[in-house]
């Protein structure tokens, strides 16, 4: 049972009501790491931040153009208080089993000049970052106001460079760049920078619940200063209201180093608390399925003499799982409508295949203590999916599938809506609440971007919106440096369900037998990673729901396989050792009295001399230690691999990387 432990709020410590001209307003996080100027120039409403005192927002500018022509960006008066809140609340599944919810918050009420509308902003100041919102109420003179323009800019102060990939409305698919900041023009979040002294920023937003999403758009004439963009509708418009808008929070982690990004909960702080009184369904687990398979081209989503999610092919899998300690199996393709793809309502979400016996299948994997991942490819036919979304859970619900995954491959309908804006934001949150009445945790893939939004409804398990592990199959692929990247930039936003694990790396096995679907290979492919850098993402790259995603017959035998069995999917506590963004990363997680220690590096090998002092007081450890081989080359020879069982008497531990290499190491008391 989750149990929020609010240990001290304290409120209202002052109030003011001044003319806007003059206001100016500083406060600080708790322990003084962040301070924040809040102020007015010429009745304009303006923020700065600072770090451990260094300027990290020279001057960021706030407001709202609503209808085309109301204007929220002049104010004659202010009125503000402050708040600090100090508590600490349990995760239900995360990367740490609790978190510390300690900040500062301003909130401020202006009265525009011109029309006297009201709008209200609340900023915090945590320790690792900051963030505000706004807050415009129903009221006179603003009949359901529809949003022209977000007016939030700011400009960041220092030489940066940064890791970010291109806007797009439609998908989160994508190649991320290392660039300065000259170069990011237009970049979706979480956009990471890192300052000339070491200060690493993470920008992003959090709690977006009916609202669109956003991207950063760079102003022509400097390079330092963006503005918020927002997914327009497609009648143009940015932001629907039914008179009441709640912006989600604009955030900023804010770090001496990229582990700090990694370690800050400032997201899921961000976010209200878990609404879902019963969370006795909701499990993280390892799972496998009928997905790579079709990926590869060697079976088939839709009917036919090559089927995948057929009865016998279901059980094959469930057995490999129940003998292995695999928790779920995910079927895809396991119902009709893949052989209308692209057509409106192709999918009625309901009916399985003919070679499938759903029910025996069920049966069958429950005798096996096995559980099924339902799915529901909507292909983005979102209306057809609401429509069957109620009858489509219920009968999960009723078979006692807890987990179904998502998916919106394909265009928009209603017609012209992006992915990313509004309209998707109310389907995408109205299936999650829809899910948590029927007891059913999600995946979703090609999601909204994640904002935290699991604090408060812990049944949205994971989500993809990353160019995962996929690509490799039927694209150039993803290339070693994009796996360093991702902790600190789409991993930042929520759980990513890039489904690693492959072991069968160059792919050729089965070169011939391959069906091209998708992409420009036909069977030439390869997974650009070593094998043990495969066992390392799976730590590495957090997810409650965490997949096995290679074939059960390049698993089963394979000592190498033996470090996935028993794999934790949330963890008591998660620490950075040491990284260098887009280049390695080396965490250690806590399950009880068992660490994990993983690493993974980009194209350069390396040898790293790490400090294990938080493990001082606990040695010694047994372990075993997974580790390339000698001659692994992710190219070359990514299958060479060793395990070897150690025993860690000291706390500093030496390990060498091959290039697009890995580690783990699992230590027990
Ligand atoms: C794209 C998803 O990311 C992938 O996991 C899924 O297999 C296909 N769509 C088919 O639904
Ligand atoms: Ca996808």
């Amino acid at each position: 049972m989750l149990k929020y432990l609010y240990a001290l709020l304290l409120c209202f410590l002052y109030l003011s009501d001044i003319k806007a001209q003059n206001y100016h307003k500083e406060f600080s996080s708790p322990e003084k790491h962040l301070r924040v100027k809040f102020f007015m120039k010429e009745g304009k409403a303006r923020y700065a931040v600072e770090y451990d005192g260094k300027k990290m927002i020279d001057e960021g500018s706030l407001g709202f153009i609503l209808n085309q022509k109301d204007s929220l960006l002049d104010f004659e008066s202010v009125k503000t208080n402050l708040i600090v809140h100090e508590g600490i609340w349990n995760t239900v599944w995360g990367q740490t089993s609790t978190v510390n919810d300690n900040y500062t918050e301003l909130r401020a009420e202006l009265i525009s000049r011109k029309k006297k509308l009201l709008l209200k902003i609340r900023f915090r100041a945590y320790d690792d970052g900051f963030a505000f919102r706004y807050e415009i109420p129903t009221q006179k003179g603003l009949s359901k106001p529809t949003v022209t323009s977000e007016e939030s800019r700011f400009t960041l102060n220092g030489n940066y460079s940064c890791w970010w990939s291109w806007a797009d409305y439609n998908t989160l698919e994508k190649n991320y760049y290392h660039t300065s900041i000259d170069s990011a023009v237009h970049v979706a979040t979480p956009f990471t920078l890192q300052r000339d002294d070491g200060v690493c920023m993470s920008i992003h937003e959090a709690a977006i619940i009916d609202y669109s999403t956003m991207t950063l758009r760079q102003d022509t004439s400097d390079s330092h200063r963006y503005k918020v963009n927002l997914v327009p509708w497609a009648d143009g418009s940015l932001v629907k209201t039914n008179g009441h808008l709640i912006s989600p929070w604009r955030a900023f982690i804010i770090g001496h180093s990229p582990a700090a990004l990694i370690e800050s909960n400032l997201i899921l702080n961000l976010n209200e608390p878990n609404v879902l009184k019963d969370v006795s369904w909701i499990r993280p687990m390892t799972y496998s399925g009928i997905w790579w398979e079709m990926h590869l081209g060697l079976s088939t989503w839709k009917q036919g003499p090559k089927h995948g999610a057929n009865t016998k092919n279901a059980k094959r899998y469930i057995d490999f799982a129940s003998a292995n300690g695999i928790k779920a199996i995910l079927m895809e393709g396991w119902n009709t409508g893949w052989e209308n793809w692209g057509q409106k309502d192709a999918f009625d979400f309901v009916t399985p295949c003919p070679d499938l016996d759903l029910k025996e299948v069920v049966r069958y994997a429950r005798a096996k203590g096995v559980e099924i991942i339902g799915h529901h490819e909507t292909g983005g036919d979102t209306e057809s999916y609401e429509k069957h979304l109620k009858e489509a859970f219920k009968i999960y619900h009723d078979l006692g599938i807890r987990v179904v995954k998502t998916g919106y491959a394909g265009s928009v309908t209603p017609a012209g809506e992006y992915h990313h804006g509004q309209c998707m934001v109310r389907h995408y949150n109205k299936v999650m609440r829809m899910a948590a009445e029927y007891h059913i945790m999600l995946d979703v893939h090609e999601p909204i971007v994640l904002s935290g939004l699991s604090r408060t409804y812990p049944n949205l398990m994971t989500a993809e919106g990353v160019r995962g592990m996929e690509w490799n199959a039927w694209s150039q692929g993803n290339p070693p440096s994009h796996t360093c990247t991702l902790p600190f930039t789409r991993g930042l936003a929520g759980p990513m369900d890039y489904t690693a694990g492959i072991f069968d790396i160059d792919l050729s096995a089965h070169a011939k037998e391959r069906v091209k679907w998708n992409g420009p290979d036909s069977g030439t492919t390869a997974v650009h990673s070593t094998l043990v850098n495969q066992l390392a993402l799976m730590i590495i790259l957090y997810s409650p729901l965490q997949m096995a995603a290679d074939l059960p017959e390049n698993y089963t035998g394979h000592p190498a396989f033996n470090c996935i069995k028993s794999l934790p999917t949330t963890w008591d506590e998660s620490k950075v050792l040491d990284a260098k963004i887009g280049e390695y990363i080396i965490m250690a997680r806590r399950s009880g009295t068992t660490w994990y220690i993983a690493g993974i590096t980009n194209e350069s090998g390396r040898e790293l001399n790490l400090s294990l002092d938080f493990l001082k007081q606990q040695l010694p450890f047994k372990g075993t230690l997974y580790a390339d081989g000698k001659d692994a080359h992710y190219e070359l020879n990514p299958e060479s691999y060793t395990i070897n069982q150690v025993s860690l008497t000291s706390d500093t531990f030496n390990i060498k990387l091959a290039p697009g290499g890995g580690f783990v190491l699992k230590l027990e008391k």
